[in-house]
């Protein structure tokens, strides 16, 4: 796979199979991302990967304390998106969800189907490993933005052997849970999980392609003509 159809087949993979990944690939994924670029080589990422029975434990942990309740109001330690939204992004949030509820067949009024599906980004939609990447509180925008040099770093590479993966910001509201279970230091706090594993092509959550804006909506072309 050359790195143009690395990039167009990146999608959010919302099912996995039952199929484990190879320790030592995932090793080398973790690794390899880590050659992304960063403002002054700061590399702020920090990674935890989990797999097999620490994976199964956080799962139910997570799993018991969301039983009976909404995990969309619980906060992250950060504003994940603002309170409320503004043009063109609340069109497009809006469209994300008609096309992701829509493809699982669950109506706009369901409100206790779309909850079941939000409950599905903590059970890593079945992926056999999870990734949960965290930053120093003290480091800012920029370094904030060179987490997601790394994420795409590490999907895209994923995509080279096969892979399939969902970066998760929704984990970010199980921080009290996730920072004492992988031992996460004060200094640091909980940016968002990765689900890793090999795509389920045929589940109905990863039958859509997601749009884009038209490249004329988010450019400026100065000196081209
Ligand atoms: C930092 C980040 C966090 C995300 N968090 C979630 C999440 O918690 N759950 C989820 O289902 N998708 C999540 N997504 C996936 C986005 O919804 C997705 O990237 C977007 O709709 C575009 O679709 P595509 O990734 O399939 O191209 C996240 C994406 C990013 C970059």
């Amino acid at each position: 796979m050359d790195v143009f159809q690395a990039v167009d087949s990146r999608i959010s993979c919302r099912w996995f199979l039952d199929r484990p990944v190879d320790p030592a690939l995932v090793r080398d994924l973790i690794a390899r991302a880590a050659r992304a670029a960063s403002g002054g080589n700061l590399q702020p990422w920090r990674v935890y990967a989990l797999t097999g029975a620490p994976l199964a434990a956080l799962k139910r942990q997570v799993g018991e304390a969301i039983a009976g309740h909404d995990p969309r109001h619980d906060d992250a330690e950060y504003p994940i998106y603002p309170k409320t939204m503004w043009e063109p992004y609340k069109t497009r949030r809006e469209e994300h969800g008609v096309q992701l509820y829509g493809a699982l067949g669950i109506d706009r009024g369901d409100a206790a189907g779309r909850l079941e599906q939000y409950k599905r980004n903590f059970e890593f939609f079945n992926a056999p490993v999870a990734l949960f990447v965290t930053i120093d509180r003290n480091l800012g925008p920029g370094q904030w933005a060179d987490l997601g040099g790394y994420l795409h770093a590490l999907m895209f590479l994923a995509r080279g052997h096969g892979l399939d993966t969902c970066p998760q910001e929704s984990w970010a509201r199980m921080h009290r849970i996730v920072g004492p279970f992988v031992n996460v230091p004060p200094e640091q706090m909980l940016f968002c999980a990765v689900a890793l594993g090999y795509g389920d092509h045929m589940h109905p959550a990863n039958s859509f392609r997601s749009p884009r804006a038209e490249l004329g909506e988010f450019c400026t072309f100065l000196g081209f003509e």
